[in-house]
């Protein structure tokens, strides 16, 4: 046992981002070391998306340029793991050659025996099954697992429940499942005797987490107790879960940041409709209205898909209506992309590609300017910030956190301060993407 070297690429989302970890912890046990590079790795895995065609595609690029080091090393296993691996199983062995293994998003705990196989039989093996509910076992994380300094994920559901008509994620991560509540404040407690000060609490509908009767309400409550943790964020929730009881729990815990993510993906009621997204515009913007109302400096971003088969001119110009009016400090927009198993794969789509490239172009521009003049608002101001990173600056270093509000945040001198403090900081100047500041007092 030892020696021996994996390397895992990532795409898409912080549920894949967490899966590497955890998938890296697993093969730890098995005798497998990080390696930073391919070049020395004896099992390189692809850990995939599917949510767009680009990402998809992705995999096809990235294993054809790793090709050369299979060539010179025959011992060397390929693998795709992740949302892609799930939804192309046995095809992509038969579309990839020199593909070794595929392993499905809910069996990433069979990893080692996949690699057994594979060795022992000299042929690909592909494990996409998806485990039933009374059988599916979370990744338990223990001390193997590389815990991220001081902010780290914590997968508090897995799957999604709904069926938003655009959208495959339903079908490559399979039916929702609450963990059980013992076991994220265990893992919880774990991370803040490591030193972990920041926790993000992951699932594709986070807000509809229920478990033997602790909502996700309670559960921030309980979370909010544990010692050592200072920052609680959570990703994505949705609308229908986003009940008064959710809303006042994170203005009423401390530990509770003051950032949502909340995806709106359109601002017209018929698009919304069509994509099946279960809320309308007025109930969205009355959920905002609350917050606000409890929380002015909560920070806001969202995901928006532009060029809906169904947007016409009019449903877009109700999206940019709804932006104004929230004023998000920052959205991800993407061009719709028809994904396979979806109820709407095959849908006519009317709308030229310039028009809905046109569409894109005026969002991102009316998002920029929303996005300028919120950040306008936080200069001269004090912002909480945990400091996470030292960053090599050019003629000197740099070190930077992020605020409650998700805002990253440069500090040039942290002097009388170390990493994984959380301070004061006198906003200085900043764009959207970065904030500059100078430390004025501890927390
Ligand atoms: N569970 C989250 C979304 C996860 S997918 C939610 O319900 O909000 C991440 C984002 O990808 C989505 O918010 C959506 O904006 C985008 N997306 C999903 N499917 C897409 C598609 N077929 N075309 C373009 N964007 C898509
Ligand atoms: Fe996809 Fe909708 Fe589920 Fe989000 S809620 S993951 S958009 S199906
Ligand atoms: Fe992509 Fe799968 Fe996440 S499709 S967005 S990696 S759940």
């Amino acid at each position: 046992m030892g020696n021996k070297k994996i390397h895992i690429i990532t795409f898409g989302c912080q549920m894949n981002v967490h899966d590497t970890e955890r998938m890296k912890m697993i093969m730890k046990h098995e005798g497998y070391d990080w390696s930073e590079s391919p070049d020395e790795a004896d099992l390189i895995l692809l850990n995939t998306c599917s949510v767009r065609e680009g990402p998809e595609n992705k995999v096809h690029s990235q294993l054809g340029r790793l090709k050369p080091l299979k060539e010179s090393n025959k011992e060397l296993l390929f693998g795709v793991t992740g949302c892609v691996a799930q939804q192309k199983g046995e095809e992509l062995i038969k579309q990839i050659s020199y593909l070794d293994l595929v392993v499905g998003t809910d069996a990433i705990s069979s990893l080692p025996d996949v690699v057994k196989k594979v060795k022992e039989s000299g042929k690909a093996v592909v494990q996409t099954e998806f485990q039933e509910r009374e059988e599916y076992q979370f990744v338990e994380i223990d001390t193997d697992y590389n815990f991220s300094k001081f902010s780290d994920f914590v997968t508090i559901m897995k799957g999604c429940n709904k069926r938003c008509s655009y959208c495959i994620v339903p079908y490559v991560r399979g039916r929702e499942i609450s963990r059980p509540v013992d076991a994220i404040l265990k893992e919880i407690e774990m991370m803040a005797e490591r030193g972990v000060k920041e926790i993000t609490l992951l699932g594709q509908t986070v807000n509809s987490y229920k478990y033997n009767g602790v909502d996700f309400a309670s559960l921030l409550h309980k979370i909010n107790e544990i010692n050592g943790i200072e920052r609680v964020r959570f990703t994505s929730p949705h609308p229908k879960y986003f009940t008064e009881s959710v809303m006042d729990a994170i203005s009423e815990l401390d530990k509770v940041m003051e950032h949502i993510h909340y995806p709106l993906q359109s601002g017209s009621n018929d698009v919304l409709k069509h994509m099946r997204r279960q809320y309308n515009s007025e109930l969205y913007l009355s959920q905002i209205e609350y917050m606000k109302n409890k929380m002015p400096q909560l920070e806001i971003t969202t995901d928006i898909i532009v060029g809906y088969p169904t947007e016409t001119a009019t449903d877009f110009e109700e999206t940019l209506k709804v932006m104004k009016i929230v004023e998000f400090d920052n959205s991800f927009s993407f061009l719709y992309s028809p994904r396979p198993m979806t109820p709407i794969y095959d849908m006519e789509d009317p709308i030229p590609e310039d028009e809905k490239k046109e569409r894109l172009y005026k969002l991102k521009e009316l998002q920029e300017e929303i996005s300028k003049s919120r950040t306008s608002k936080l200069i001269g101001s004090i912002q909480e910030v945990l400091i996470e990173e030292e960053n090599d600056g050019r003629d000197k270093n740099q070190f930077s956190g992020r605020s409650r509000g998700n805002r990253k945040v440069f500090i040039d001198d942290i002097t009388g301060y170390k990493l994984g403090d959380i301070v004061n900081v006198k906003i200085i100047s900043g764009s959207v993407h970065a904030l500059k500041g100078e430390i004025v007092s501890p927390k």
